[in-house]
């Protein structure tokens, strides 16, 4: 509704018409489609959607860099193993859910790496080489900005604010457990570092992203170099923190003309490929094939699998549209 209290011809607001734009609110997040009218893609189905706000979290940190290169580390597995290990050993004496399903990850450093592209975008798996079981963790990537993680309990959504600032979404959820309830809300956060004192200290949240205290050269992007000398890996707080700092550090968009993809990186250029495609797509006002699949179907999970059994048995309903295959570390 228009309100023009400030003209006494009570008819002129009646002569003017605002741009509205279709709104959805549900799974805790509200939903906008910004595109033209009549050419929204099928709404995605994901199953948080369908429970109450005390079985799901949600939460949100701002990352003061490219969209892309948030993406970049979401569908990095290798990368767990070293740069969050110190976060990775706290896992052994944890009763999270969370912490449960990774504590695998902190061994190999140079998982099995496979990727295929998919009608939603691309899925890949890393595979780890446990003590006595083989663990494939498969991720997906859901174009234009979605990751549904290997833990198969978590959405991430990382929506440009623009080109050197994006919103970096999170929602947990778990059909029996009050996850959004406390304690659990908190203890879940503080582990991964969303709790709100940990995003406000590194300038995460949406009053302290412009402020001293967000990530960057001049303060050492936050990292304690005693914390380090102590014998903590990276010197952050957590998960979220060491993200942040490698995704800010190397620019607010990153100078990729020099980049050096290897083997392990098969995902990332999987990710480059897919925006890429939608991006020409878009520029040529061609539809984007990815929008028009069925966004929801496409899931995270993690299992165990046989030494001669194909991963993607854990995805049987994935439809893959064309395959590359990269294979790290010892070849196991
Ligand atoms: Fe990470």
């Amino acid at each position: 509704m228009l309100e023009t209290p400030n003209v006494a011809d009570p008819k002129f607001k009646d002569r003017i018409k605002s741009r509205t734009y279709p709104v959805r609110e549900t799974g805790g997040i509200v939903w906008a489609y910004l595109g033209p009218q009549g050419e929204a893609p099928p709404f995605p189905h994901w199953p948080f959607m369908d429970l109450p706000d005390s079985n799901r979290i949600n939460v949100r940190a701002i990352v003061n860099c490219n969209y892309v290169q948030v993406i970049e580390g979401l569908v990095d597995s290798s990368h767990l193993t070293v740069l969050h290990s110190s976060a990775l050993a706290k896992t052994n004496d944890s009763d999270l859910d969370y912490a449960k399903k990774t504590t695998h990850m902190q061994f190999d450093s140079a998982p099995i790496i496979e990727a295929d592209e998919t009608d939603f975008g691309f899925h890949y798996v890393a595979i780890r080489q446990g003590e006595a079981q083989r663990i494939a963790r498969v991720t997906s990537f859901i174009t234009p900005c979605f990751i549904a993680n290997a833990n198969g309990d978590l959405l991430l959504m990382i929506v440009p604010v623009n080109d050197e600032r994006c919103n970096f979404f999170h929602v947990w959820w778990d059909d029996e457990k009050a996850v959004g309830e406390e304690p659990l809300r908190s203890q879940q956060l503080v582990f991964v570092g969303l709790d709100d004192a940990t995003l406000r200290k590194y300038g995460m949240t949406e009053d302290t992203c412009d402020t001293p205290a967000a990530m960057s050269l001049a303060n050492g992007f936050g990292q304690d170099k005693q914390s380090q000398r102590n014998g903590h890996f990276s010197g952050f707080d957590s998960i979220t923190q060491e993200d942040a700092a490698c995704s800010i550090s190397s620019g607010k968009i990153r100078d990729r003309s020099q980049e050096m993809l290897c083997s392990a990186d098969v995902a990332i250029s999987r990710l480059h490929r897919s925006l890429l495609t939608a991006a020409r797509a878009a520029r040529d006002q061609q539809e984007i094939p990815a929008l028009s699949s069925e966004l929801g179907r496409a899931i995270g999970v993690s299992g165990e699998i046989g030494p001669d059994e194909d991963w993607r048995s854990l995805v049987p309903h994935h439809r893959i549209t064309s395959s590359s295959r990269a294979r790290t570390g010892q070849g196991r």
